[in-house]
């Protein structure tokens, strides 16, 4: 009985928090021109580890998003940055991001490398 209590939370807690795979392939439909990201589907996994420009820790967490001149053609505003609880590094210069920087961006308390040089950004980064 506890153990299907058990069960029962740990479905709950699953579909209240947002996965990495979930925010990528949210940002992802949010795109113009989101080719270079081809491998990023659900049929290719539900860990995000092995699609283009993803790198992982040994536990699964996304730790690395290198998306350099990738031809993205879009906005930041659907990537939820509050689901990257791992994030060390996040390149992605030299696409065609316009808008703002969300400041949802504050939220990434481990990253050390931010890079979002060669773009359309309007107003620049909140503290
Ligand atoms: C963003 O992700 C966090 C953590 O996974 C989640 O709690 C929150 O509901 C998400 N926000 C949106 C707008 O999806
Ligand atoms: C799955 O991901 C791999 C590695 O990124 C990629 O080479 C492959 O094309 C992807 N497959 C599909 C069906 O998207
Ligand atoms: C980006 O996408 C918009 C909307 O589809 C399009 O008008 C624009 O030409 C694209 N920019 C580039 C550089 O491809
Ligand atoms: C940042 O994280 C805090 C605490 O989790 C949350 O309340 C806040 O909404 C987040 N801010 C943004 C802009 O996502
Ligand atoms: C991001 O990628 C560009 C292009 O490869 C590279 O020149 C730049 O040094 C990278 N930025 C960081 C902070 O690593």
């Amino acid at each position: 009985m506890s153990f299907l209590l058990l069960i029962l939370l740990a479905l709950v807690v699953a579909t209240s928090e947002e996965t990495e795979a979930e925010a990528l392939l949210k940002w992802k439909s949010s795109l113009y021109q989101p080719g270079s990201l081809a491998s990023w589907a659900i049929r290719n996994g539900t860990s995000p580890c092995s699609w283009y420009g993803i790198s992982c820790d040994q536990a699964g967490n996304v730790v690395q998003i290198s998306l350099q001149s990738s031809s993205i053609n879009g906005t930041l505003n659907s990537l939820n940055f509050s689901s990257f609880h791992n994030l060390i590094s996040l390149n992605l210069s030299d696409n065609i991001l316009q808008g703002s920087i969300p400041s949802g961006i504050s939220n990434l308390s481990k990253l050390n490398s931010l890079d979002l040089g060669t773009n359309s950004f309007g107003n620049f980064v909140p503290p």
